[in-house]
């Protein structure tokens, strides 16, 4: 199974790629941008994560004629720091991540992302991780799905949904996707059901997110990232929703602002702390044309780029 990389020349580009530099990509995949990005390099030297074992096994192949320039690491980049410094890295020159599932995850009707196919209830990027989505619709209170479902899914009907959830489930587990889907048509109004776009994807998209902690993971990774930036280092982020987004871009803003000072403290410009790090890309790049009418994934991605221009007390 294939995957597209998005915005790929975009974010390699905007990375500004140091043939001597050490580099992070946090979601390898299938280790398209990671090949773009090796390609840049001569001494240098990419770590790559992805909690997805399946991914990591089908990127050393792609990635077996520049193994000698990159290390393949099994954990979720939120713990990027730890890992590194295990193999002697506290700084690097460049961090990337390409959130969300891959076109392979999505699209292996036996890893349950999708409402497309039946499946058991699945939807677990790190098939080693204990909870799931069996779980989660099967054993969550009312109150925690419909929190779920309303933040993560931005799902209007969330509450009646999860009504219809709990009482099926007491009937019998809810145990495949097609048997969810089922349940969430039958608790949505008749003129819901008619408007364009799947009935089940809010919630679907709701339950990934939960099961993944995929907000939980980008906030830690972020200030991993950014911690460990060298001046003039860059960490670029591609996020396929406005929840990613609405993270990314608060983060960025935040850490290129500069602090905060008391008005009526007498200070001169000189001794006003400035910012450590400048953002790159006011506004998110977006696919071109081309891009989109190629990529159906390539639609809703934004990518947004920082770069650190000093190591103060100011975010490390
Ligand atoms: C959109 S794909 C990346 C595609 C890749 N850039 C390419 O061009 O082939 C996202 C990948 O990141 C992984 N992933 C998502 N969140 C992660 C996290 N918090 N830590 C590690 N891997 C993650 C997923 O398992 C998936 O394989």
């Amino acid at each position: 199974m294939e995957h597209t990389s998005v915005l790929l020349n975009e974010t390699i580009d905007l990375l500004n790629v140091k043939p001597d530099g050490i580099y992070v990509d946090g979601t390898l995949g299938r280790g398209g941008h990671a090949k773009l990005l090796i390609s840049k390099l001569t001494t240098g030297h990419l770590y790559a994560f992805d909690k997805d074992e399946q991914a990591l096994r089908e990127s050393e192949v792609n990635l077996s004629e520049v193994a000698d320039k990159v290390t393949l690491i099994h954990n979720d980049f939120r713990s990027a720091q730890e890992e590194l410094c295990k193999r002697g890295i506290d700084h690097v020159d460049g961090f990337m991540m390409d959130l969300g599932v891959s076109s392979p995850q999505f699209d292996d009707p036996q890893r349950g992302f999708s409402y497309r196919y039946d499946a058991r209830l699945d939807m677990r990027m790190d098939q080693s991780q204990t909870l799931d989505a069996y779980q989660i619709v099967n054993r969550y209170p009312a109150a925690e799905l419909t929190r779920i479902l309303r933040e993560y899914g931005e799902e209007r009907y969330a509450s009646l949904i999860a009504r219809a959830i709990v009482k099926n489930r007491a009937e019998r587990p809810i145990e495949t996707t097609f048997e969810l889907v089922d349940i969430i048509k039958g608790a949505l109004p008749e003129k819901e059901l008619r408007k364009k776009g799947h009935p089940a994807k809010k919630t679907f998209q709701a339950i990934r997110i939960e099961v993944n902690d995929e907000l939980g993971a980008l906030k830690q990774g972020l200030e991993q990232a950014l911690g460990m930036l060298n001046e003039s280092g860059r960490c670029a982020v591609i996020t396929f929703h406005s929840l990613e987004d609405r993270i990314v871009k608060n983060t960025f803003k935040d850490y290129s602002s500069a602090p905060f000072v008391e008005p009526k403290l007498p200070l001169v410009a000189s001794q006003m702390e400035q910012a450590s790090f400048r953002l790159i890309t006011r506004k998110p790049v977006v696919a071109s044309e081309g891009e989109l009418t190629e990529n159906n994934r390539s639609h809703s991605a934004k990518l947004r780029v920082i770069e650190r221009i000093a190591r103060g007390e100011n975010h490390g």
